[in-house]
């Protein structure tokens, strides 16, 4: 893959829906094929079938993420059936949200935000770059975190913690690809709120948000929330440029650097925004 190339093989995580949905088919769009992974399998057939439809090769695999063995086994799949000796993109965009109070985040709630948003990631990368990085050539790992993994809001601490250690995995890793030399490169995409179905399961509310607020909740994320394709685009353009840091969607950019310059005027802003969903 050479600079503003997006050809070759790519594998999005999560891929049945919102953004990882999105991603398949602008990269198809640009000219790639795809493995498609998600625990959805009806939707994922779908996802593929917009794949196909747009001239390029596309697999799919019903994997869970947070099992480890089931990513090393997809990994051995992928290279004995697409036959290619590594993935040009992988992207860890597979991920759940939860909503609630600390006090109300009950540790079953941190284990699978845990196991999902943050095991899915290092499962990805481990059942794949090292192919990446034998292979040799241009390559890229695409890890989707979020706002919230640089700005923590309240009311999301597992997911905010959670997608904070994506950002520093990706930190870590992309540093040590560089000291090795390893033409593996390394996207962190942070997206503001954007209207998927992320939201809308319930079990990713804590028990103690009645249905007037979860409803109010998903209201909010439908009318301030951006387009999944438009990360889509953004991952595009963020691979072409060897971008590090993809920060897109509504408020990602402005308070990014908001609260760079002031922690207190950025709190400010998160305090607003938390009381006019009704959290108090
Ligand atoms: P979505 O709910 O529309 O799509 C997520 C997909 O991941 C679904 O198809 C689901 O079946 C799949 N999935 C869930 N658990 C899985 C597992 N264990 N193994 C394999 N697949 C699994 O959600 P959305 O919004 O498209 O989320 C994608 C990523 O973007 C997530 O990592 C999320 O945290 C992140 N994100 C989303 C934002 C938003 O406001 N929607 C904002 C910032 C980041």
């Amino acid at each position: 893959m050479r600079r503003g190339e997006c050809a070759g093989w790519v594998l999005v995580t999560g891929a049945a829906s919102g953004i990882g949905r999105a991603t398949a088919l602008a990269f198809a769009r640009a000219g790639a094929n795809l493995v498609l992974v998600d625990i959805d399998d009806r939707a994922l057939q779908k996802a593929c079938d917009e794949v196909l439809a747009l001239g390029r090769d596309c697999a799919t695999r019903v994997v869970n993420v947070a099992d480890a063995k089931a990513m090393a086994d997809l990994a051995r799949w992928v290279r004995s059936e697409i036959r290619i000796p590594a993935l040009d993109v992988l992207v860890n965009n597979a991920g759940i949200g939860y909503l609630g109070s600390f006090m109300d985040t009950p540790v079953e709630a941190w284990e699978r935000v845990l196991q999902v948003n943050l095991m899915g990631v290092v499962n990805g990368c481990r059942a794949f770059l090292p192919d990446m990085v034998g292979a040799g050539g241009e390559r890229r790992i695409v890890n989707v975190a979020s706002l919230a993994g640089l700005v923590a809001a309240p009311n999301m601490s597992a997911y905010a913690a959670v997608k904070h250690a994506v950002v520093g995995l990706g930190e870590s890793l992309c540093l040590e690809l560089k000291l090795k030399g390893a033409q593996v490169g390394v996207t962190t995409v942070c997206p503001g709120i954007i209207n998927t179905q992320i939201t809308k399961a319930r079990a990713s509310v804590a028990a103690s948000i009645g249905d007037a607020q979860y409803e109010r909740l998903t209201a909010y994320y439908a009318k301030q929330g951006g387009r999944p394709d438009v990360v889509a685009d953004a991952i595009v353009r963020g691979v072409r440029q060897r971008r590090e840091l993809v920060l897109v969607g509504p408020f990602a950019a402005p308070l990014y650097y908001l609260r760079r310059c002031s922690r207190r005027l950025a709190q400010r802003l998160m305090l607003q925004d938390a009381r006019r969903v009704g959290f108090v």
